[in-house]
């Protein structure tokens, strides 16, 4: 089996940042309007009064304090409340591609790769914008790589560790040299952004990765992946209904059961519980102790329930360096959030220093990747 490092990362943001302040005062001002239009229902008993969102609470029980969105007008004008995309011709590329082609590109640069050098192309993300063809192969078209095969997959949040796991098994066996791993996340076309438990937790943005095997990697480069462990449970506490057969079912799914619905409560105790025990037994099997990890990059949904994954893990104080978070700056933005927060901080791992990059989401799903840095 051939080692496999991690060469180039990259990402792409849109432009457009909707702030806490913002989102609340638009959520609040379509709460005022729907409760006055049913006040007789509401003073009758015969319907709950919608409660305001505010700022405060979205800071304190989630740490996130504003997003970057593909379209912002869609979102906060109430008779909408959700982006407005405009639709485009089958000549032209889908927005995901667009955003991964971005990210992707940047991902090369920094692996000092040429997109001819790729041999396998992974799109992998919770929100895949259609059933097919494939993302990964429109990119790998974009990118003009012929000699390559690519795939889409979806683990929800935790899709990028599981692509990862594809990518360094297809290196390590000799199926490939050279592949790309690329999460294009537009989440807020899954959120309620009536839904004052979830409308202000998700953002758009894109990663990507880059692995290659050690023989053709530049030399003293990259980050060695010494392990990866994957694992699932099925929970319905995280879900989005939303498919091909929506159309077809009768009676309709409600609009709840086809935007992003979660019991956060529930996924917060429960997933808490298996990271520390998923990731601790990774620990002894790789013979690594808390101690020689150096940084935690994990997923980026919720500042407290990381904070309290971190303390039980390692016995040390929880600094932001030894755990670095965008969830303030980029909000969830699910599979691509993990990656981002290795991408913009890898460089402080010094030559020799263990890293853990962990991801949890929907499934539910966990993976987790020890590296080590040339
Ligand atoms: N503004 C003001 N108050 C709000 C609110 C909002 N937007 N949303 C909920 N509240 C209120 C609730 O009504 C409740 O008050 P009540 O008891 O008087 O009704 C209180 O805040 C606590 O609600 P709760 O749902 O228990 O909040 P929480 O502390 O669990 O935080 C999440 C909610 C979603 C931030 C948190 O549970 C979470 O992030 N969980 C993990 C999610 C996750 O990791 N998902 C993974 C994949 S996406």
């Amino acid at each position: 089996m051939k080692k496999v490092l991690i060469t180039g990362t990259g990402s792409y943001i849109p432009k457009n940042i909707i702030s806490n302040k913002e989102l609340v005062d638009s959520f609040n001002t379509w709460v005022e309007k729907f409760n006055l239009e049913h006040s007789e229902e509401i003073a009758s008993g015969a319907m709950e009064a919608k409660r305001p969102s505010s700022v405060e609470f979205i800071e304190k029980a989630s740490g996130i304090k504003q997003r970057y969105v593909i379209e912002k007008s869609g979102i906060l004008d109430i008779e909408r409340m959700r982006p407005k995309l405009t639709s485009r011709g089958i000549d032209e590329p889908s927005i995901t591609a667009e955003m991964a082609l971005n990210a992707s590109q940047k991902a090369l640069t920094n692996a000092g790769l040429q997109a001819d050098d790729l041999d396998l192309i992974i799109s992998a993300g919770s929100v895949p914008e259609r059933a097919y063809p494939a993302v990964s192969i429109e990119l790998q078209n974009l990118l003009g790589v012929n000699d390559a095969y690519a795939y889409d997959m979806n683990l929800g949040c935790a899709s990028a560790m599981f692509a990862i796991k594809m990518a360094r098994d297809a290196i390590a066996t000799g199926t490939a040299k050279r592949a790309l791993v690329v999460n294009a996340e537009i989440v807020t076309g899954h959120v309620d952004f009536h839904n004052r438990d979830s409308h202000f937790i998700f953002g758009d943005a894109c990663s990507a990765i880059i692995l290659e095997a050690e023989d053709v990697a530049r030399e003293n480069s990259g980050y060695e992946i010494m392990d990866i462990a994957l694992v699932t449970k099925f929970s319905n506490n995280i879900r989005n209904d939303f498919g091909f057969l929506t159309p077809n079912y009768e009676p309709a799914l409600p609009n709840e059961r086809l935007l992003f619905q979660q019991n956060g409560n529930k996924v917060f105790k429960e997933v808490t519980r298996m990271v520390v025990d998923f990731v601790g037994k990774q620990f002894e099997r790789n013979n690594v102790s808390a101690d020689d990890v150096k940084r935690a990059w994990l997923h980026q949904a919720n500042y407290n329930m990381d904070l309290l994954i971190a303390k039980k893990l390692f016995n040390r104080e929880i600094t932001s360096e030894f755990m670095p978070m965008i969830l303030d700056k980029y909000a969830n933005v699910s599979s691509a959030g993990t990656i981002i927060s290795f991408h913009e901080t890898k460089e402080e791992l010094a030559s020799g220093d263990v890293g853990l990059i962990c991801a949890f989401g929907a499934g539910y799903s966990i993976g987790s990747i020890l590296i080590k840095r040339r």
